[in-house]
């Protein structure tokens, strides 16, 4: 079969080299981007009087008839065809003919896959950022709930300080929003027209890339055209903010794993969202989380393999850049139901604040509030206050008690400074509500947080 490029060449290519070289099984998921890349090439080429209006009509007709052949299922694509480029470009002119030829004008394959490469990424952007709100707005839903269940702060995963539920899930939006500011911004970054800059170093033909740019919807018109057939920062990028946003959702995953287990007890998942084992009949398994903290290693397996296929690429365009497709696709699949379905388990799951709360009476969760009265009430320096709060600490453990329901007189025998009002301080929700610094976990400060996030997501 005939290649379109087959002129300089006298042996045909092998089958082998086909399927080694071919890209059109899984770039022709850009069909919609390459048509609409050429119907404006081919407008901006008629108003620049390289096209006849006649041949305009044609192109325009018969690339909407491709569009409909490709979107009923009729269209087939063939492998020899190398990649939807020409494979498009060839049924076009089955269709229409001579005319059909012309198209590819002042234009090279190497700037129409990354103009149609970018397109989808763009797009991509932003609607991971529509999921992340969706996603977001669940939370919120949660969260707004709890801002007086107590459950335990932790650091190493040590009972630490108390806190309430929703301050924790304040966290995750936190975490949510940076991924949402860090698409966004490579939506603008990279909102910039390729389209014009032929095969590498623009080309004589007169044409104007503004026209083409602002068709398409960018921003602006690429400053530099070696760079632009041979720039994949964009997909780079959206592959770093889908590896951070599957970080953030792997470590909820975890913590819902966590929680679910006989020893937490905090939340219990959803059966429409849990699984059983085909041996043991009592199992409900978290598949869902632990199927997110897996899948976050195959997105990071993308970026890298991304990252490495770049790093030696001589300028401008490289075949080796036509790797850059597949890990991009399957990691924008992944972040899409991976959002979708972390949104359901949140929503669907039930929490057991009575659980959160008595897992809050054994830690000691309130020493560090002991440590702040002796140095607030009694004007005792920080470090001896956290010695003198280590003894009641060991005396508590000594009694088999929490610090927090200790006998007051042990507490004076340990130190005599201290008087009976220490026990109100003691006290978990008092230690919790304490901490109204700005960014706190007290209920009213976590209410402000809430608030925060909830204006965020209405702008
Ligand atoms: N299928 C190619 C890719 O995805 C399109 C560009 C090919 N250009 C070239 N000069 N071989 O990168």
């Amino acid at each position: 079969m005939d290649k379109m490029w087959s002129g300089r060449f006298s042996a045909s290519a092998s089958s082998l080299l086909d399927e080694f070289n071919a890209s059109i099984m899984y770039d022709r998921k850009l069909y919609k981007e390459d048509i609409e890349g050429s119907l404006v090439h081919a407008a901006m080429l008629a108003k620049q009087g390289i096209l006849t209006s006649d041949e305009l009509i044609e192109i325009t007709n018969g690339l909407s008839q491709v569009m409909k052949e490709i979107e009923s299922g009729q269209f087939e694509w063939n492998i020899h065809d190398e990649d939807l480029h020409m494979g498009i470009e060839k049924r076009l002119t089955a269709i229409i003919g001579d005319s059909g030829k012309k198209l590819h004008t002042a234009r090279s394959r190497n700037d129409q896959v990354a103009v149609d490469f970018r397109k989808y990424v763009l797009k991509k952007n932003l609607e991971i950022v529509g999921k992340l709100k969706l996603l977001m707005q669940e939370i919120i839903v949660v969260a707004n709930k709890h801002t007086q269940t107590l459950i335990p702060g932790m650091t190493h995963l040590q009972h630490a300080q108390p806190i309430n539920f929703a301050f924790h899930l304040v966290a995750y939006l936190s975490m949510f929003k940076r991924d949402i500011q860090r698409f966004e911004d490579s939506f603008k970054r990279n909102n910039i027209s390729p389209l014009g800059c032929a095969a590498l170093a623009g080309t004589p033909h007169n044409v104007d890339r503004d026209m083409t740019a602002e068709l398409l919807g960018f921003d602006e018109v690429s400053v530099n055209c070696l760079d632009t057939v041979s720039d994949r920062d964009f997909a780079l990028e959206i592959l770093f903010n889908i590896s951070t946003m599957m970080m953030h959702i792997s470590r909820l995953s975890e913590e819902l794993v966590m929680w679910s287990s006989n020893e937490f007890g905090f939340v219990e998942l959803s059966d429409e969202y849990s699984t059983g084992s085909s041996i043991m009949p009592q199992k409900k398994n978290p598949d869902v989380p632990e199927l997110l903290r897996g899948k976050t290693g195959r997105v990071y397996g993308s970026l890298m393999g991304l990252l490495t296929v770049m790093k030696g690429l001589p300028l401008a365009y490289n075949k080796d850049t036509q790797e850059d497709k597949e890990g991009v696709f399957d990691s924008v699949d992944t972040a899409e139901i991976s959002l979708d379905i972390l949104k359901e388990v949140i929503k669907t799951m039930q929490v057991k604040a009575d659980n959160m709360e008595s897992a809050c009476s054994v830690g000691h969760l309130s020493a560090t509030d002991l440590a702040d009265y002796l140095v607030k009430k009694c004007n005792i320096p920080f470090r001896e206050a956290h010695f003198i709060t280590g003894r009641a600490v060991a005396k508590s453990e000594e009694l088999n008690t929490d610090l927090s329901k200790i006998d007051f007189k042990y507490l004076k025998d340990i130190d005599d400074r201290i008087n009976e009002d220490v026990m109100e301080y003691l006290g978990l929700r008092h230690s919790m509500n304490a901490r109204t610094s700005a960014g706190g976990t007290s209920s009213q400060r976590t209410k402000e947080q809430l608030e925060y996030f909830k204006n965020f997501l209405k702008v």
